[in-house]
């Protein structure tokens, strides 16, 4: 057998404490059906590592992260931590983590599953078919833009962010979109708001710069308000959506609503050398330790683990085409659930997926 991969596991809180241990089930079954070594180690991040170190990446689970080949995540975040100071909150270890790894590209593909189309809000002439990648800018932005804060001022308080892009950050972002879609259908559409926001101008410009080197690939400009108009008017029409940090987390959640659910929706951040696998759900307090949550955007992340950082595209596709069949055959989680179909937990639904792997 050849080398063994290193896996770091976050489950985080909630939700994720039930879907990633299902999902590790489906990692082990596919890992040993391709005859691949597979070496996890797990730890804590989010608000159960506040609980127990005070912080919430502790020293020792990015460590583990660095040292490992991927990680794999669940969601972190809850009531609980909310009145925190954000240098703190949970969600700060998230944040952290695609900082230290240098994971500016992330990956969020919205493929409706046919078997769905119904459970999505929108009619199934306007979602069938749909087979976008959303591309979000993940280091930089307004999420880290510097200077930030609340600050006194006479009288009042004053809350800064800012939105800051330099042109490297720009570029290989760029690079990233153009290259995955030419392994798509060869159209981008790069998001902005360069009709009000400077930093928006110049992300117009370099997008269209970097463009000048791939020729093969379709390069369109949007402004953020009308794409997410876009999307639910007519989503067919996108291929590989390029865009900033917080377009990217707003654009993705809206897309994922497309599919049926956001507990469908899996995601890949790359860029570093160790890239992290996470769905782009959160940790769903409300049904958490209930069998509820639906494990299937965290086993597909687990696919996209095999076909990203270990290069195993068949791996991938047999979990795609797992997860195809169960849906097809009716089970479905409650956040899927139509009447006429079979209810199932998330290890239940987990326990059918592996039934396909076998
Ligand atoms: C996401 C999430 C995170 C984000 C939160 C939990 C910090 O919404 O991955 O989309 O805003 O990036
Ligand atoms: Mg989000």
């Amino acid at each position: 057998m050849g080398k063994t991969y290193k896996i770091a596991v976050f489950p985080g809180d909630g939700i994720g404490k039930e879907i990633v241990p299902q999902a590790l089930r489906v990692l082990n079954a596919v890992a040993s059906k391709h005859n691949i070594n597979i070496k996890t180690a797990d730890a804590l991040i989010g608000g159960s590592a506040i609980d127990e170190f005070g912080m919430p990446l502790p020293e020792d689970s990015l460590n583990l992260a660095l040292n490992s080949d991927a990680v794999l995540l669940g969601a972190v975040g809850g009531p609980k931590w909310e009145g925190l100071d954000y240098s703190v909150r949970p969600e700060r270890a998230l944040l952290g983590l695609r900082e230290k790894l240098r994971l500016y590209g992330n990956l969020r593909p919205v493929k409706l599953f046919s078997a769905l189309a119904d459970a999505s809000s929108l009619k199934r002439e306007v979602i069938d078919g749909i087979d976008i990648m959303v591309i979000r800018e993940l280091t930089g932005g307004i999420y880290f833009g510097k200077p930030r804060g609340i600050e006194k001022t006479d009288g009042q308080e004053k809350g800064i962010n800012t939105e800051v892009y330099t042109t490297s950050e720009i570029e290989r972002i760029a690079r990233l979109a153009f290259e995955v879609a030419r392994g798509r259908r060869k159209n981008v559409c790069s998001v902005d708001k360069a009709n009000v926001l400077e930093s928006s101008e110049l992300w117009r410009r370099i997008v269209s710069n970097v463009h000048k080197e791939y020729k093969d690939v379709e390069l369109t400009h949007m402004y953020v308000d009308n794409c997410s108009m876009q999307l639910i008017r007519y989503p067919k029409q996108f291929d590989v959506i390029l865009t900033t940090n917080m377009f990217g987390d707003i654009l993705s959640d809206e897309a994922a609503m497309l599919t049926g659910s956001i507990g469908m929706l899996p995601s890949a951040s790359i860029g570093g050398d160790v890239a992290m696998y996470e769905p782009i759900h959160g940790s769903a307090p409300d049904i958490a330790g209930q069998d509820k949550a639906n494990p299937i955007a965290t086993i597909l992340s687990v696919g996209m683990m095999f076909k990203y950082s270990f290069k195993l595209d068949g791996a991938c596709s047999v979990i795609d085409t797992a997860v195809t069949r169960v849906l097809e055959k009716g089970y479905r989680t409650p956040d899927i659930w139509s009447a006429g179909q079979k209810l199932t937990g998330t290890r239940e639904m987990t326990d059918l997926i592996l039934n396909e792997i076998e």
